[in-house]
């Protein structure tokens, strides 16, 4: 059921026409060593400036070891290769969302992908639930949890970048994030085949794209993808590819830091094309604050003459509700736009 969207997704392609049309590549290597030193002005400027133009960048030199990058691919394309039975032995459920799901829905309409997700150990605090391993063994489990913490470093790193560049203290959020964040992994198996086959659900909608658009609910997403393609980003009036790049990442903001940042930066519009030729992965990490956090804008970017735009929003609340919607047709979608001011 659609609740009278606008239907983005049937605006135009761009033409690759220019590299100025393109999400920019940034090489993050100074800002690893030291996000406040002279050094890595260049990075957190470029970072900034992306934020703010695109809420869309790449990342080059992000320090993630390619053994461990390998063996995450490895482990991810053997997840969903298992057969559907034994992928549905950790099948998501209203309550606890982690696990597998291959009947997503993105603003209400049906995505054609299979996922994985899982957050870090013990009893997460929005839905008071633990992860669902396969039974399948010890490597899945232990190379995700090392990449789940390689990847959370990184999300603190590109943080003190978006803190530097609201002329805050590089550390500023770190206390939202650093021990008890909600952040969560999602392995994303885009199939040329539809996924829901086997199945005997009734009344089927068809899903026309691999995840139909949408903006990220949290702070930041660190995704890796492979050199398939289908990203893309709305800008201007056009969708704009976001081409494979070796060795990088891709990197968008969230709702929340729109909020946080009143408006600077841009929780930017994306989506996923349907697989037509062939299977494509992907693996974003959502880095979102503790349960806890209220989140308004901060105060480097509320002044006289701009004061704040939004009302503070409780992002335990906020997850929740974003989360039903993803499982099921529960009403329209929770937006950020419901809490302007
Ligand atoms: C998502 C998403 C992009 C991709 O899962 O929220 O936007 O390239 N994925 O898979
Ligand atoms: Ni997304």
């Amino acid at each position: 059921m659609l609740h009278g969207i606008q239907d983005l997704d049937r605006d135009p392609v761009a033409k690759q026409s220019s590299v100025l049309d393109q999400v920019p590549i940034i090489d993050i290597s100074e800002l690893l060593v030291d996000s406040a030193a002279p050094a890595a002005k260049t990075a957190v400027d470029s970072i900034a400036e992306a934020c703010s133009s695109w809420g869309f960048f790449q990342i080059t030199n992000h320090g993630i070891p390619d053994e461990l990058i390998d063996e995450v691919w490895r482990q991810t394309r053997a997840f969903f290769a298992l057969p559907i039975a034994t992928k549905l032995e950790v099948l998501r459920t209203r309550d606890n969302p982690w696990g597998f799901y291959h009947n997503e829905l993105t603003k209400n309409q049906r995505d054609k992908k299979e996922v994985f997700d899982y957050t870090t150990d013990g009893v997460d605090p929005i839905y008071e639930s633990e992860n669902r391993w396969p039974d399948v063994t010890t490597p899945f489990k232990v190379t995700l949890s090392d990449y789940r913490d390689a990847v959370t470093k990184l999300g603190l790193s590109l943080l003190e970048a978006f803190c530097v560049g609201l002329d805050l203290p590089a550390d500023f959020m770190r206390a939202d994030f650093e021990n008890d964040h909600t952040g969560f992994i999602r392995l994303n198996y885009y199939p040329v085949k539809e996924p829901l086959a086997q199945s005997n659900i009734e009344n089927m909608p068809v899903a026309d794209l691999g995840v139909h658009h949408h903006t990220d609910a949290g702070a930041l997403t660190v995704l890796m993808q492979d050199d398939v393609g289908g990203l893309q980003v709305f800008k201007d009036g056009f969708w704009h590819d976001i081409p494979p790049v070796p060795d990088a990442f891709v990197i968008n903001t969230g709702d929340m830091m729109q909020v946080w940042s009143n408006d600077i930066y841009q929780a930017a519009i994306h989506r996923v094309l349907a697989m037509e030729q062939k299977d494509r992965y992907s693996i974003p990490f959502f880095f979102n604050p503790s349960a806890a956090t209220e989140v308004s804008p901060l105060p480097t970017v509320v002044t006289d003459e701009r004061p704040a735009q939004y009302r503070t929003i409780n992002w335990s609340d906020f997850r929740g509700k974003r989360t039903d919607g993803d499982y099921a047709d529960y009403g329209p979608e929770v937006q950020i736009a419901q809490y302007r001011i």
